[in-house]
């Protein structure tokens, strides 16, 4: 690998915008993978806005050579589709680097990246598409890796940008406890409300108990949270402004496919794989699985 590492980005939305935005800011402009053509990004942020030249490719037969490193930011529901931008992308000395919410990205990318190493991350920054596909960020971008020495090169690529990039020992944990916040988010899908829900006595009391299930299957998988964890998640969502959404919200108020399944359809499987009761999962999966994806 040179000193100037190829990069690509999978996926320039809400987030995939931002760390390119971030990337192109240092001369380290990454190539743009997309599924529509657009001559350039275009990042707002607080200070003014961030014009990433492009052009988007939509074409994977485009790309002449694997990348040293690739963040992915598609939807999870949408890996499947970018099948073909992974293959073109990735031999076995790639790093992979998963800009996605859940805790099963290895998973559910390893099976496209031709033996590439794939990273998690928890992405901490929320980041908003606005209609003329601009995006708008909210907060300073700010990524958690796994300590592990591959996540280096993330590490390296994003020094000196706008995003902070943390190295965690105990990332698995970290996933899990931003997991067990988007889980609960799920709720707002169900009463088509935003943060200010969580004002309610019975919403509280129904929150709570949900995330007492996750936390029980999050400590199975090995996760090291402590009792206060669930209050905690529901004392952040009452600080937060009434308007606060979450994108699976955003997503069900737009008809699109929401990722029910690595935000709240995980909790059920994987207490169901190890005996652990779920009977909010129960009722909450369906309920959104459905919502997501019809009939009807
Ligand atoms: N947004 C946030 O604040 C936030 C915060 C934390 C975590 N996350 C997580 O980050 C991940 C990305 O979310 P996001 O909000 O950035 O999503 P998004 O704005 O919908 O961006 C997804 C991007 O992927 C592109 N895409 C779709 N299918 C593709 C394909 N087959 N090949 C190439 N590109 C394709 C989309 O293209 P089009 O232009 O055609 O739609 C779009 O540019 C999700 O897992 C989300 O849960 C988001």
């Amino acid at each position: 690998m040179s000193d100037r590492p190829n990069i690509a980005l999978i996926g320039p939305g809400a987030i995939g915008t931002t760390i390119a935005a971030a990337l192109h800011e240092v001369n380290r402009t990454p190539l743009l993978c997309g599924r529509t053509a657009h001559a350039h990004l275009i990042l707002h942020h607080d200070e003014g806005k961030i014009v990433v030249p492009g052009p988007v490719l939509s074409n994977p037969s485009a790309v002449t050579h694997p990348m040293d490193l690739v963040f992915i930011a598609v939807k999870t529901t949408q890996v499947t589709d970018s099948a073909e931008w992974l293959a073109a992308l990735c031999n076995e000395n790639t790093v992979v680097c998963a800009l996605q919410n859940g805790v099963e990205q290895k998973t559910l990318l390893a099976p496209y990246v031709r033996g590439a190493t794939v990273l998690p991350s928890v992405v901490w920054f929320p980041a908003q598409r606005e209609p003329d596909a601009s995006v708008r960020l909210r907060a300073k971008p700010r990524l958690t890796l796994p300590d592990v020495p591959q996540a280096q090169r993330v590490a390296d690529a994003l020094s000196g940008t706008r995003c902070g990039v943390e190295l965690a020992d105990d990332f698995l944990s970290i996933a899990w406890r931003k997991l067990l916040q988007n889980a609960v988010a799920g709720l707002m899908v169900l009463a088509n409300r935003r943060a200010g829900m969580f004002a309610r006595r019975d919403i509280t009391q129904l929150a709570l108990a949900y995330l007492h299930e996750c936390l029980t299957v999050a400590r199975a998988q090995g996760a090291v949270l402590h009792d206060n964890v669930p209050q905690e998640i529901i004392a952040g969502f009452q600080r937060a402004p009434a308007d606060l959404g979450t994108s699976i919200l955003a997503d069900r108020q737009a008809n699109r496919p929401m990722e029910w399944d690595i935000r709240n359809g995980v909790i059920q499987r994987y207490g169901h794989s190890q005996g652990i009761p779920t009977p909010i999962s129960d009722i909450l999966v369906p309920l959104l699985a459905a919502g997501s994806d019809g009939p009807g």
